[in-house]
């Protein structure tokens, strides 16, 4: 089953993909990540997307569909997968299509913009393996320490309160239209993302199945 997370910043995708990639047993693939780590990393895609990344802006469609094209040859997505953060544009939908690739369901996790700004104050990473907490929604077992490696939590850079007004921006003017897009295909179901983490798992999982 190949599958799409589609929402704004900090609506819950990473932490849905988490969970529902072990009930589904596919790989979560994650662009954000893969990002990020090529920018720790100081690669050459690393260093073109830093800089929009920082901004709150989408890096280029040019370098986006070139990685994703490489990640989901690998071994472990060839029985299907969970995108998260990818489309985020019509273009690299479109690009999506031509790969030949069949998607199966896209779901968009829906939360109001008031409540994002909350949940990205609020958010912590580990600067070592990237995982993502909530210092009240999904508190880490010790203060600051990461639960999965005992890596230290950090604030994410756009995660800044004025970057995250460019973010949500952003996805308003270029990620929102994908709803169309897939509508159109008959491939849209959305999910009220309001609720707590188990809450939303539940019916992202029912919204999978149904
Ligand atoms: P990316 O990492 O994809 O960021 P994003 O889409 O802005 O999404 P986030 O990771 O901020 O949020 P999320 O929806 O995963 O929420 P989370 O589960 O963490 O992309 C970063 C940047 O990379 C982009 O700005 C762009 O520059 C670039 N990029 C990436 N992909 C690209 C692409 N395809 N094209 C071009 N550029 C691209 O949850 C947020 C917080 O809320 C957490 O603390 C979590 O614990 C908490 N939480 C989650 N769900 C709940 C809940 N139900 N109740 C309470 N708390 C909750």
């Amino acid at each position: 089953m190949n599958l799409i997370l589609l929402g704004a910043p900090g609506a819950g995708k990473g932490t849905q993909a988490e969970i529902i990639c072990k009930e589904l047993n596919i790989p979560a693939i994650s662009t954000g990540n893969m990002l990020r780590a090529a920018v720790k990393a100081g690669t050459e895609y690393g260093l073109k997307a830093k800089a929009a990344m920082d901004a709150g802006d989408l890096v280029s469609d040019e370098i986006v569909i070139g990685i994703l094209k490489d990640r989901i040859k690998e071994p472990d997505a060839q029985n299907g997968f969970i995108l998260d953060g990818f489309p985020r544009t019509v273009p690299q939908a479109e690009a999506l299509d031509a790969m030949g690739v069949t998607i199966d369901k896209v779901v968009e996790i829906s939360v109001a913009d008031e409540k994002i700004q909350q949940r990205l104050s609020g958010r912590r990473v580990c600067e070592s393996c990237g995982n993502s907490y909530h210092v009240d929604f999904k508190p880490t077992k010790v203060e600051g320490i990461c639960d999965a490696c005992g890596g230290k939590t950090v604030i994410r850079k756009d995660d800044e309160p004025a970057t995250v007004l460019d973010r949500l921006k952003t996805y308003h003017e270029k990620t929102a239209p994908l709803k169309d897009y897939y509508a159109k295909q008959g491939k849209l179901v959305t999910v009220e993302g309001q609720e707590g983490i188990e809450e939303t798992s539940k019916l992202t999982l029912a919204a999978i199945e149904g």
